[in-house]
C-alpha cells in the first residue's frame, strides 16, 4: 500500500484540522483536479477496514505535498486528527473526477457549506490562474467553525455567511444568490451538505446557470469495487446509480437526482 507520511497537523477551526502529507505519486506528473480525493487508512489495525475519503484542499508542486482540511467527528478523523508529523500515513489518490475549469469563463461562482469549503480552495487557486474571477460564498453554522477565508483572499470575492450571523452576513448561502450579485457569473461550482446542494441546484437551475456539484457520498472501497457510494445520475437520457469514487464525486449538476 502507498505509505508516505504526516508533514504538519494542526487544529485550525472548532472540531477542524489541516494535515499536510507527502503525496504518495509524482503530483507533477500524475496531475490532479481540485475535487478529487484522497482516501486515507485511518490505522494499521482491523478495526478501522475502511479508509476516509478527504478532499484535495491546497497541492504544493515545489514540495511535493497535500493539504487536507477535515472535521474530526467520528472515531476515524479523529484518529487521522491524532497523527503527528513524522508519522507513516497510508493513502490512496488522488481518486475520483474532479471540477472542470473552463478556459474563456469571464465570471463564476463557488458555494461551499461548511466543510465542503476545502476543496473550493484549490478550485478558486485554478481558476485565477486561468484568469477566471471567482465569487466565493462560503456559509457555515457559526463563527467558530469559519475556515479558509484568509486563504480564499487572493483567489476571490468572498462573502462569509453564518446561520448564526456571528459572523459576516447572517442566513444560509442560498440567500444570497439574487441575480443583480451574480452579474456577469457563467457557470458554477458547489459543495457541500446534500440539502444545500439541492437548494442551490434548484435555485441557479431557475436561472438557466450550468454547473458541477460535488457529492459526498459514504464511501467504501474509494476505488470502484463495492458500489457502496452509488447516486442516480440523469445521463443521455437515463438515469443510472453511478459510484461517486469512480465518476464523481463532481458531477454536472443538470444530471444529479435528488431523490
Ligand atoms: C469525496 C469525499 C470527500 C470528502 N472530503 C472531506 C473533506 O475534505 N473534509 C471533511 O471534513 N470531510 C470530507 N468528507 C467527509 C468525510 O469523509 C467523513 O466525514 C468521514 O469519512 C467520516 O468519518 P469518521 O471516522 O469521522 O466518522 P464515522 O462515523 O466513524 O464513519 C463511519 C463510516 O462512515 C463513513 N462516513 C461517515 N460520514 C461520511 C460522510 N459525510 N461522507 C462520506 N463517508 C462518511 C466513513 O468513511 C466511515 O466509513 C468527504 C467525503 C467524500 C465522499
Ligand atoms: S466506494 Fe466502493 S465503489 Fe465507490
Amino acid at each position: 500500500m502507498p505509505q508516505t507520511e504526516v508533514i504538519a497537523q494542526e487544529a485550525i477551526a472548532d472540531g477542524v484540522y489541516r494535515m499536510v502529507f507527502r503525496a504518495p505519486v509524482d503530483l507533477k506528473k500524475n496531475g490532479y483536479a481540485p475535487g478529487q480525493f484522497w482516501h486515507i487508512r485511518v490505522t494499521d489495525s482491523f478495526d478501522f477496514t475502511l479508509r476516509r475519503p478527504l478532499s484535495l484542499c491546497q497541492a504544493d508542486l515545489d514540495n511535493n505535498t497535500v493539504t487536507v482540511v477535515y472535521r474530526a467527528q467520528g472515531e476515524g478523523t479523529r484518529r487521522i486528527a491524532a497523527k503527528r508529523p513524522g508519522d507513516a500515513l497510508d493513502v490512496l489518490g488522488p481518486l475520483g473526477r474532479g471540477f472542470s475549469v473552463h478556459d474563456g469563463d469571464g465570471r463564476v461562482l463557488l458555494v461551499g457549506g461548511g466543510i465542503g469549503v476545502p476543496p473550493l480552495l484549490e478550485l478558486a487557486h485554478q481558476l485565477a490562474a486561468h484568469g477566471i474571477r471567482a465569487l466565493a460564498i462560503l456559509g457555515f453554522q457559526t463563527a467558530s467553525q469559519a475556515v479558509l477565508l484568509d486563504d480564499f483572499a487572493p483567489y476571490a470575492e468572498v462573502i462569509v455567511v453564518t446561520d448564526d450571523g456571528t459572523l459576516g452576513e447572517r442566513g444560509r448561502v442560498t440567500d444570497f444568490l439574487q441575480p443583480e450579485r451574480l452579474q456577469g457569473v457563467v457557470r458554477y461550482y458547489a459543495c457541500g451538505p446534500t440539502p444545500m446542494l439541492k437548494a442551490v441546484k434548484d435555485v441557479l437551475a431557475v436561472r438557466g446557470l450550468p454547473g458541477y456539484l460535488s457529492l459526498e457520498e459514504r464511501m467504501g472501497c474509494g476505488i470502484g469495487l463495492c458500489a457502496g457510494c452509488v447516486h442516480k445520475i440523469a445521463r443521455d437520457g437515463v438515469v443510472r446509480p453511478l459510484k461517486t469514487c469512480r465518476e464523481g464525486p463532481v458531477f454536472p449538476a443538470a444530471e444529479v437526482v435528488f431523490a
